[in-house]
């Protein structure tokens, strides 16, 4: 049977809604099955869990451009729905200068580049409700990386090969055209399974992004279906892609591929043996150099926590990576990127002025109950840092462009008192001694404490008073000693925490009433800078 023929007998374009290719067959999801009459006897009309699919042997005539231009029918039905999808929805607990969705789910950001004049940053999007479905890319543009301006929604999950989730992955710029990799993930059967293919897709001189397709088929040996996310670099005269893996013994590795030309590529190896059973999973892989470290990021799955508080098992690491003269990697020195709660799947660009800035999602896999979803939104990502090397280890700062939205400096002095900042968008730097307790957010019900437990010598840092409805509500980092100096970013229901000037840095979604703007101290006299932070362009359509 020919596409043409089935997509006839499928009632048509407007009836489709995703085309899939489980082996030596193709099959229409079809909104109405009650238009379908008449099948011939080799096609089959059948519900495979809640979807409606009509099915037929494939046979040449069923050639990829035929199912890219399905695609592109598909892909024009799902933009018609977007449209109202795209505005925001009202909600106090919305940032006034993190990127969130309009609406939906954000998760990872992805395509985190400078282009031509221009900084990009995409995200994942699950336009409807506030669980994981079947993702899109928003593009997201800026020149000076404060204001965030929404593009278009770039890539949406329209073809065979991405039908299920254009998945995360990175840009690589060619001097006029943009070319981004990411994983097209699909569900096959009523086992939903996985198929996963890396796939490509290139924007000429600022126009929209054009898919190319799959560019690598076939899973590396020894590795089951979750193998995603790649990262795209230019390394001794070859480009370079990093996934993240699982191998069929379920342990997370970095699956590395080269190509002379970034269509063609050959796989070379799964590294990260050195460091055993690290988690199931690692996912989204980011390689890049800082003051000439070479430094490998990734989220591994599974791992035990450090902390009795942390019941997360999905994590965050960056680690030393050394490359030997074949290009053959060894990781060493883990550390924590982040000891929040809410930090995942970061990635990295280098901005023209020679600096790795780095943008996380703020949020985590399983999180999926936040005081946001009664609005109908869910997640952010984080504000961005700067990336150096130093004595031997990472250390992270805000990005210095973002005191340019500091308003008037507030000089404060507490002695076991509070204030009422009458906002929850600054930026608040001090210095606490041990034993002190710092209040933020704060009404008489509520509030997010950061202790310094003298006795363990360890920051608290304790959002069990909030709104919280889901997830764990304290997390600890072990400090040096001495007073322990804060830069505080704040932004509505989000703290990020810098720690002795970026030794360490706690991310955190904290949700309490709009009107608790107080921040008290408590066992301490304690002096404060706070600056109100000023918003900057939101990022949501036009
Ligand atoms: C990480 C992740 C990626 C995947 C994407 C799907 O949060 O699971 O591995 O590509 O999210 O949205």
């Amino acid at each position: 049977m020919c596409l043409e023929d089935l997509i006839e007998l499928a009632g048509g374009l407007s009836n489709i809604y995703r085309v899939l290719l489980p082996e030596h067959h193709v099959s229409l999801a079809v909104r109405n099955p009650d238009v379908i009459k008449d099948l011939p006897a080799d096609v089959v009309l059948e519900k495979v869990l809640e979807e409606w699919h009509l099915t037929a042997l494939s046979d040449e005539t069923v050639n990829e451009e035929a199912l890219f231009e399905l695609g592109r029918s598909i892909e024009a039905h799902q933009r018609a729905q977007l449209i109202d999808l795209a505005q925001p929805v009202a909600c106090h607990y919305r940032p006034s200068w993190h990127i969130a969705p309009p609406r939906g789910l954000l998760n990872d950001p992805n395509g985190f580049i400078f282009h031509d004049g221009q900084y990009h940053l995409f995200y994942q999007w699950s336009p409807v409700g506030c669980a994981h479905t079947d993702k899109y890319w928003v593009h997201t543009k800026s020149d000076d990386l404060l204001n965030w301006h929404w593009n278009d929604v770039a890539l949406t999950p329209s073809d065979w090969f991405d039908s299920h989730g254009v998945y995360s992955g990175h840009a690589v710029s060619l001097d006029k055209a943009l070319m981004v990799f990411y994983t097209g993930n699909v569900r096959l059967g009523a086992e939903r399974y996985r198929q996963t293919m890396q796939c490509a897709a290139i924007s000429q001189a600022g126009e929209p992004l054009h898919k190319i397709g799959p560019v690598i088929r076939e899973l590396p040996p020894g590795v089951t279906e979750h193998t995603r996310d790649p990262k795209v670099i230019y390394r001794n005269g070859k480009w370079m892609m990093f996934l993240g893996t699982q191998t069929t013994a379920m342990q997370g590795r970095l699956a590395v591929y080269h190509s002379e030309d970034l269509h063609h590529w050959q796989f070379d190896n799964l590294y990260g043996h050195e460091l055993g059973d690290f988690g199931y999973m690692w996912e989204c892989p980011d390689i890049f150099s800082v003051n000439g470290q070479d430094c490998f990021v990734f989220a591994p799955q599974g791992i035990p926590s450090e902390s009795e508080f942390n019941t997360v098992p999905h994590q965050n690491r960056i680690a030393q990576v050394s490359f030997n003269e074949r290009d053959e990697i060894s990781i060493s020195k883990l550390q924590i990127l982040d000891h929040g709660f809410d930090f995942y799947a970061p990635q990295s660009m280098e901005t023209p002025d020679g600096r790795r800035v780095m943008c996380g999602w703020m949020g985590l896999p399983d999180e999926l109950k936040h005081p946001t979803c009664h609005s109908g939104w869910i997640h952010q990502l984080t504000a961005l840092r700067e990336l150096e090397f130093v004595g031997g280890k990472i250390v992270q700062h805000p990005l210095r462009e973002l005191s340019a939205l500091r308003g008037e400096l507030r000089d404060i002095q507490l002695d076991n008192a509070s204030v009422d900042l009458n906002t929850k968008t600054f930026e608040l730097l001090t210095e606490l001694e041990w034993g002190a307790r710092l209040r933020l957010f704060e009404d008489d019900q509520y509030n997010v404490e950061i202790y310094l437990d003298p006795i363990k010598h360890r920051l608290l840092l304790d959002r069990t008073n909030t709104q919280i409805e889901e997830g764990d509500t304290v997390r600890e980092v072990e400090l040096s000693s001495g007073n322990v100096a804060l830069q505080i970013l704040a932004d509505n229901s989000s703290l990020e925490i810098f720690i002795n000037h970026g030794e360490a840095v706690m991310t955190a979604r904290v949700f309490t009433p709009e009107s608790a703007t107080r921040l008290s101290v408590k066992d301490a006299t304690v002096n404060l800078q706070v600056y109100e932070l000023q918003a900057p362009t939101a990022p949501y359509r036009a």
